[in-house]
């Protein structure tokens, strides 16, 4: 059975993509703590996003101590602060999961794929951290925008690449209490193309001025496949 996260802390929970994130796992019925360099910030996020989930399992702390406390860490910091935040909670995440939403966009080139030497921002994270945690790369190409409005459905589906496949099974849960469909998408290697696919859906959200940004949907994939073991 897929073990059920007690407390899910959102680093950078008070910026687009973690405030939908929050979002939707607090109207999913998770207790979310948000992190934030501000504690201040973080309450005030954390109350807002209570308020529009209906929810008062939502708290605010400095992203260390949000570490400390929850049991699934999700990042979703920019990819300029991304190794430093790991750095700073990296005694927090011992036996941990980490759940990496980071895309190496390199402005002012957004469009265009530049991931980093190593092939991947998530995959540098999992070789800075180790195996006693266990990363696991998700939400790079669904649009904060999407998440944000409760009022509608997610058009997207979530690729989730990990090493460790247990994990990975916790992931790919949460994204469906989300109302997401997550997709296994193999190990953190893995992770280089949905990083990678995030710029293509912004140059593609350029040309044809796609409301809220596009998303990828994988076909093929039944839920009768997707309830067997995963591999
Ligand atoms: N936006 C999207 O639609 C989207 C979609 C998929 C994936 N992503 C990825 O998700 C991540 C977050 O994206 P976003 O659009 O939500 O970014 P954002 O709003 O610019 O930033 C998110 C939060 O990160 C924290 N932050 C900013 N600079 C920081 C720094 N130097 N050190 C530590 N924390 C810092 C801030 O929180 P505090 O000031 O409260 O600390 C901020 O609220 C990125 O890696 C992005 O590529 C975004």
């Amino acid at each position: 059975m897929t073990e059920r996260p007690n407390l899910i802390a959102v680093l950078g929970g008070t910026g687009a993509e973690g405030r939908g994130v929050a979002l939707r796992l607090a109207h999913a019925g998770y207790a979310v703590v948000i992190g934030s360099r501000s504690a201040e910030s973080a309450a005030a996020a954390a109350a807002a996003i209570g308020e529009a989930a209906g929810s008062a399992n939502v708290s605010g702390v400095a992203n260390l101590d949000a570490a400390k406390r929850a049991d699934v860490v999700i990042l979703t910091v920019p990819y300029a602060a991304q190794m430093a935040l790991v750095c700073e909670i990296k005694d927090a995440l011992a036996g941990k999961i980490l759940v990496d939403a980071t895309v190496p966009l390199m402005p002012p080139k957004v469009a265009r794929v530049q991931l980093p030497g190593g092939g991947s921002a998530v995959a540098a994270v999992q070789e800075f951290l180790g195996e006693g945690v266990r990363v696991v790369s998700a939400f790079q190409d669904v649009a904060a925008h999407h998440l944000q409005d409760l009022a509608h459905a997610v058009d997207c589906d979530v690729l989730v690449c990990g090493d460790d496949v247990p994990a990975r099974e916790v992931v790919v849960a949460i994204a469906r209490d989300m109302g997401l469909r997550g997709i296994h998408a193999g190990p953190i290697a893995n992770s280089a193309a949905a990083e990678a696919l995030t710029s293509l859906l912004i140059a593609i959200n350029r040309r044809y001025k796609v409301p809220g940004g596009a998303g990828i949907r994988i076909t093929g994939v039944t839920e009768d496949a997707d309830s067997r073991e995963a591999r």
